[in-house]
């Protein structure tokens, strides 16, 4: 910005005037998109060397006394048009105010909507399909105390799990009793039992969410993940529910030729337990590189819901005032977890995990 208009060149008309305040009122407007607010109010307000300070007194100085008058008008107006841009909240706000025009017809700044996030869209496909069965959706902490991570879960206590190789755990807590202590959980299971405390059967969830492990990263392992846990408990629920609705569910995410099969499995929580593998969606089980050459590939842990697993809820309803539900006798259940990012991978042919977490913009537009 100059400081150079100088008036003594061109008198104290008001034509000349009028075309030097039209210049001061634009540098106001340019001022005001272009400066932060403070700096725009120190530019034109600055009490020592605010510009319109040091112009109106060296023009006013300068000026004979009958034009001091008029020149005195044109100096408040100026100052209100400053005060005015000051005052509005956003710059083009402040410039209009300040009397300039904007044109409407202009196009407008675009700005790109973006996208959902791979793993995202994927988890939402998952939970999608356990909704048109009739489940609901559940959340549950990333910080989790042992009881509901292992111990409900019918983890012995020196479970492999337990060790903090596997678990990352908080800090200085060991006075704590060891129920009680807090760690980042290594699953979405313990909504489960969080679930069935606050509620009697029928249950019909799915829990998505992100979970921790001590791992180190390599093309398939993630310190953080994110799965999608199932629990269904009622009266009557077989083996053979839990074939069928996980068989669905293949179906529903990979497409309707895609053939399931259960392998005998272990985990602490269900009895018995499995391991679902589909058909190979890339060789259509002929065997590939992809499925090892099996024509299978390993997707997800199920199992019936442990009678072990009802008991300590029930004890747990019990110090809490809530009536037992659970009775293993006449409630049964299953659960499964699966992991979104093996999934996602396995949906769309990628083979290192390590893509989704990169925020690298030229593999997140392939899923615009
Ligand atoms: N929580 C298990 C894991 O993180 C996955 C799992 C297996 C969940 C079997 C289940 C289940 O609900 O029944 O590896």
């Amino acid at each position: 910005m100059s400081d150079d208009i100088v008036l003594d060149e061109f008198g104290y008309d008001e034509p000349t005037l009028d075309k030097l305040f039209e210049t001061l009122k634009k540098e106001v407007i340019s001022s005001s998109e272009n400066y932060s607010q403070e700096a725009f109010k120190l530019h034109w307000l600055g009490r020592k060397q605010g510009r319109l300070k040091v112009l109106s007194e060296a023009w006013l100085k300068s000026a004979p006394p009958e034009a001091r008058k008029p020149l005195g008008i044109r100096f408040n107006q100026l100052k209100q048009q400053i005060e005015a841009a000051l005052e509005a909240p956003a710059t083009t706000t402040r410039a209009a105010q300040a009397g300039a025009s904007i044109d409407i017809t202009l196009p407008g700044t675009t700005r790109a909507p973006g996208i959902p996030h791979p793993l995202l869209k994927t988890m939402q496909e998952i939970v999608a399909v356990f909704h048109h069965l009739g489940y609901s959706t559940n959340l549950g902490p990333q910080v989790e105390s042992d009881f509901y991570n292992f111990e409900a879960l019918n983890f012995p206590p020196n479970h492999p799990a337990r060790d903090t190789q596997d678990t990352l755990v908080i800090a200085s807590q060991q006075s704590r009793p060891s129920r009680d202590r807090l760690l980042m959980r290594t699953h979405t299971s313990p909504v489960q039992i969080r679930t069935m405390i606050d509620q009697p059967p029928p249950v019909r969830i799915v829990i998505p969410g992100k979970v921790h492990r001590n791992d180190a990263a390599d093309a398939t392992h993630s310190p953080i993940f994110h799965q999608v846990e199932g629990l269904c408990v009622d009266t009557n629920i077989t083996f053979s529910d839990l074939k069928g609705t996980l068989d669905h569910a293949m179906k529903a995410l990979f497409g309707s030729a895609v053939k399931t099969r259960f392998f005998p499995s272990f985990f602490p929580f269900t009895e018995p337990s499995a391991d679902v593998q589909i058909s190979c969606i890339f060789c259509n089980g002929k065997g590939c590189r992809k499925c090892k050459h099996s024509g299978w590939i390993e997707l997800l842990g199920c199992g019936m819901v442990d009678p072990a697993v009802f008991a300590a809820i029930d004890e747990q309803r019990a110090a809490q005032g809530k009536s037992p539900a659970y009775n293993p006798e006449k409630i049964t259940g299953f659960a499964f977890g699966m992991g979104v990012e093996r999934i996602a991978m396995i949906q769309h042919g990628i083979s290192d995990i390590g893509h989704f977490y990169s925020g690298d913009m030229r593999f997140l537009e392939q899923f615009a």
